[in-house]
């Protein structure tokens, strides 16, 4: 989604601005514009460009900004085409106001059509150009602040906003409510971001500015309001991320960079996670009491995407291994329900952004139940973070690429260790049990490596899959959601029509679909339902479909049945999904690169959902 840098420091603006917006494009974005104050004349000049920033950065490069405020953003069109009059920064009548907004301004007709009544003139079909003609209407011998104040109070909708003014050239305001939006404190210099990686090089100190806050940054003070005016303290947090992190590091690109770290990722887990000596398991930001955890009746989860597809798995793993009831609704489903839910219930929301506006509104629900939330999530100080109970972080580092892949295997970690902590406090497992479970666990990052080790293979195999027409994905049990995670990858990333279904739900419908122009991604690890998943194939093969197995190591069965399988290392089943889902990823991967499409912003998608 929209994506929001501001500088006001001792550098040149342009210079910090330019390279924030490309650690912004991971986002998903169609357009993008800066503004920056020039000094010398006290004017706001505004570049704006639809397409890549590429363009942006041309116009820039060709009539240089020279100054040391000023605001950025990368736009995901909602309201009006991606053009240029709709790139942001959109300013005002007279030029003197500059504005970026994430997000969506619900009643902005009504409020256009009275501006336009007072004789404001609107230049674009947006939904914020609204906001700044606000700010310009307040902005009478009051500061920047309090304009901007008066003027989100009459919206409906969410946002985060940035602005500047040549009336007050040395002061860069922002503002929260519904969308992300923080600080970034540095020395002689502060930054406003949509996310900590956009200033990570400049500095490590964030504050993270919570619903219905305002901050007026300088550039060596910052202070923060709420939308009443009272001033909030609050605390910076060290983000100790790696620039080189968020980096290809020599990949040609971040998806595969993010696929390839999956092995370092959960093994840091494991160790950071389960105590060498005593196996305890610790959150240390779980913050919901033991027992209250013992009393819990049932679990539900809430999600969207491949978070979701990870909480179906969590669904499997908290049946299986703590005996608890588990629910699971997409969250955008969860939140409209007549949810039958209380103080007895445990909400676990998973989200690699924790900024997801479906998945905040349905924990928002769920606490007004009584229930109690914990948040499965990657990003610190994130929205889902501060709203929930107890925090599990999956500290997979930045994702950058659109499609999840890592974060969606450091979310079944954190699954799975958290249903053996659960296990254990509810003495529903014995500990010799939970154990033997975790040295298997333990066994899954050397697996995964072994795995990636065939990745040649793998992408001869895809490459040769690259012009069929559409993929089916079938997987039974606890790798059932394997299937729709291989499904979504491989649309997201290739748009080539793709589903994932329950493989014993073949009959009732999708075989009807089965001929020489589909593939099929049988998921057929070693399992209980593995003989089931034979007679799938056989069903695939006697009706000519072209099918790519999935199989545990040694498996001759299979062979025998298709010439196309990808082995992975024989684990219990319960883990068989962490270790099946490198080839879906590496499958996408392949087939997307092989079709030249551009995997790690792939087209009308964006990282982090803020939007309804
Ligand atoms: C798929 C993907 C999306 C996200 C979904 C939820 O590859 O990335 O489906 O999983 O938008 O996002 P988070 O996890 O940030 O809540």
């Amino acid at each position: 989604m929209c994506g929001i840098v501001g500088y006001i420091g001792k550098r040149q603006a342009q210079d910090i601005l330019l390279p924030g917006l490309k650690r912004l494009e991971y986002r998903g974005y169609d357009s993008s514009g800066i503004a920056i104050i020039l000094p010398e004349k006290n004017t706001i000049s505004v570049r704006k460009s639809p397409g890549k920033i590429r363009c942006l950065e041309r116009l820039i490069k060709s009539k240089p900004l020279s100054g040391g405020v000023g605001i950025a953003h990368t736009r995901w069109a909602t309201h009006g085409a991606p053009t240029k009059a709709n790139a942001h920064p959109h300013t005002d009548c007279n030029n003197e106001i500059a504005l970026v907004h994430n997000g969506i301004i619900e009643n902005y007709e009504t409020i256009k059509e009275q501006l336009i009544r007072e004789g404001h003139i609107f230049h674009s079909q947006t939904d914020t150009e609204v906001i700044v003609h606000l700010i310009e209407k307040f902005y009478k011998n009051i500061p920047l602040e309090e304009a901007l104040r008066k003027a989100l109070r009459l919206l409906i909708g969410s946002f985060a906003v940035g602005v500047i003014s040549t009336k007050e050239p040395n002061k860069l305001v922002g503002a929260r409510s519904g969308s992300p939006l923080i600080l970034g404190i540095g020395e002689g210099e502060n930054f406003l971001a949509s996310d900590a990686p956009v200033v990570l090089d400049a500095t490590k100190d964030f504050i993270f500015l919570d619903e219905n806050e305002v901050a007026v940054l300088a550039k060596d003070s910052f202070k923060i309001m709420d939308f009443d005016g009272k001033t909030v303290f609050k605390d910076k947090v060290r983000i100790n991320w790696d620039i080189a992190q968020a980096q290809k590091n020599g990949y040609p690109h971040f998806m595969l960079k993010e696929i390839n770290e999956q092995p370092k990722i959960i093994e840091n887990l494991l160790n950071a996670r389960i105590n060498k000596e005593t196996k305890k398991i610790n959150f240390e930001e779980q913050n919901i009491p033991e027992e209250n955890l013992k009393n819990i009746k049932n679990i539900f989860i809430v999600a969207c995407g491949t978070a979701y597809h990870a909480g179906i798995v969590g669904k499997y793993i908290f049946e299986s291994l703590c005996s608890i009831p588990a629910q699971i609704d997409v969250s955008s489903e969860f939140r409209y329900r007549d949810l039958l839910i209380d103080s007895n219930t445990l909400v676990i929301a998973i989200s690699q952004s924790g900024e997801t506006a479906d998945t905040l509104a349905g924990i928002r629900e769920a606490k007004k139940r009584g229930a109690q939330v914990i948040a499965i999530c990657n990003v610190l100080g994130s929205t889902l973070t501060r709203e929930s109970d107890g925090i599990i972080y999956t500290h997979a580092g930045p994702e950058i690429g659109v499609a999840s892949t890592k974060a969606y295997t450091a979310q079944l970690t954190a699954l799975y260790l958290f249903a053996f902590y659960l296990a254990g406090i509810r003495s529903v497992l014995p500990s010799s049990k939970i154990n033997k479970y975790l040295c298997e666990l333990r066994k899954i990052p050397k697996q995964m490596e072994a795995v990636l080790k065939e990745q040649g293979v793998i992408a001869k195999l895809s490459r040769k899959h690259a012009n069929l027409g559409s993929f089916l994905y079938l997987g039974r049990n606890i790798n059932y959601p394997s299937a729709l995670e291989g499904a979504l990858k491989l649309k997201e990333i290739s748009y080539i029509p793709a589903e994932g279904y329950a493989a014993g739900e073949m009959k009732h419908g999708p075989i009807a679909l089965i001929d020489e122009y589909r593939a099929v991604v049988c998921i057929a690890p070693w399992s209980k339902v593995y003989e089931k998943m034979i007679s799938n194939i056989q069903e695939i093969r006697s009706r000519k479909g072209k099918i790519i197995a999935i199989a545990s190591h040694n498996d001759k069965e299979i062979k025998e049945l298709t010439g196309e399988v990808i082995y992975i290392p024989k684990t219990d089943e319960i883990f068989s999904p962490l270790l099946v889902v490198l080839p879906l990823q590496l499958i996408a991967y392949h087939i997307a690169t092989k079709r030249a499409c551009d995997v790690d912003q792939p087209r009308n998608l964006a990282k982090s959902v803020t939007v309804e």
